[in-house]
């Protein structure tokens, strides 16, 4: 059993987030099956929701919802839905294209909850500049960092994904000297390099894996989007298990010791939830896990 193929693979030119509820009426198992037969998981990474793995009868070990918080006047929003599709390619009219598809072949169970399009920014960048996704681990460590392993049958090769639309404020981005902006990060937009003398908000100084006891690591897959005049970045980390990014988040609000992540002067998220990211087998969704657990 693997990882769902773009979990692992590097960055992409464009892709496109859908979100979706199953109907009411919807008969959960043949709902699942007709995802599992529409997905080609060469080109798109599914999860799954907790309410829809609850009404398919089966228990995902380690999978939770996300909480709506205020911590320190920062809303962390929880806008979970039973279905999370993020399609990977290079063209956005092939990826037009294929949304409609699987929007069309899942409507007799699944309602389109949102689209959201995103897209490379230079060689890896968020939108404010810098560079995102230095500090992910290599290669050689990725997999154990953002799946499960040990688990068994069906569970080996899974993974949990966060993923939070953040919102940018442009006009105080862009009215911020470069060294406060800079400072915000705790690398320089110029050269990429993290800089030690950083403030203690700075974000890489919040967000370290070491930062937390037990250190948390994953595997951020982040990409940049805009909608008319709006855009931010579409945050999205894949985990073997949500406690870190969890860990990392109540650290960038300021739990413990009220140092808030300078990252929210400008930016926040609006929406947050959590999904399952079930294995690959010969090329399928492995879905055993729904089924073996199911009770
Ligand atoms: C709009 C929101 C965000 C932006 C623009 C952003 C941007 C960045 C940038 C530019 C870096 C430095 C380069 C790198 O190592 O990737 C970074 C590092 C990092 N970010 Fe974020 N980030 C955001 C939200 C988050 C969130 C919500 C989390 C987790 C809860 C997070 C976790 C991390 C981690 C773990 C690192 C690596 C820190 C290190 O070891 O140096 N980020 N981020």
């Amino acid at each position: 059993m693997h990882p769902q193929p773009g979990i692992l693979a590097g960055p992409v030119k464009q892709a496109r987030y859908l979100t979706f509820s199953c109907n009411a009426d919807a008969d959960a198992p043949a709902a699942l099956r007709a995802l599992a037969s529409h997905i080609d998981v060469n080109n798109t990474v599914v999860g799954l929701g907790s309410t829809f793995i609850k009404s398919l009868g089966a228990q995902i070990p380690g999978m939770k919802s996300m909480h709506a918080e205020t911590q320190r006047g920062i809303e962390i929003p929880a806008t979970p839905s039973d279905v999370w599709c993020w399609l990977r390619g290079s063209d956005r009219g092939e990826l037009f294209h294929r949304s409609r598809e699987i929007v069309n072949a899942l409507a007799p169970y699944f309602d389109l909850t949102s689209t959201v399009d995103s897209f490379q920014y230079d060689e890896n960048r968020d939108l404010t500049g810098y560079i995102d996704g230095t500090e992910n681990p290599p290669d050689d460590e990725a997999e154990g960092v953002a799946t499960q392993q040990g688990m068994g049958d069906g569970m080996d090769g899974s993974s949990f994904v966060a993923v939070q639309q953040w919102v940018h404020d442009f006009d105080v981005i862009g009215s911020m000297p470069r060294n406060k902006l800079d400072d915000s990060i705790g690398r320089r937009m110029s050269d990429n390099v993290e800089f030690p003398e950083s403030p203690p908000s700075a974000h890489v100084r919040r967000s370290g894996a070491k930062s937390v006891d037990p250190h948390a690591f994953m595997l951020r897959r982040s990409m940049p989007w805009t909608q008319e005049m709006s855009g931010g970045l579409m945050f999205v980390a894949f985990v073997n298990a949500l406690e870190s990014f969890e860990a990392i988040l109540k650290r960038m609000t300021g739990e413990g010791d009220a140092v808030q992540d300078a990252l929210f002067e400008y930016t926040q998220p609006v929406t947050g939830a959590y999904y399952w990211c079930p294995p690959v087998s010969d090329g399928r969704l492995n879905l055993t896990a729904l089924e073996s657990r199911a009770r």
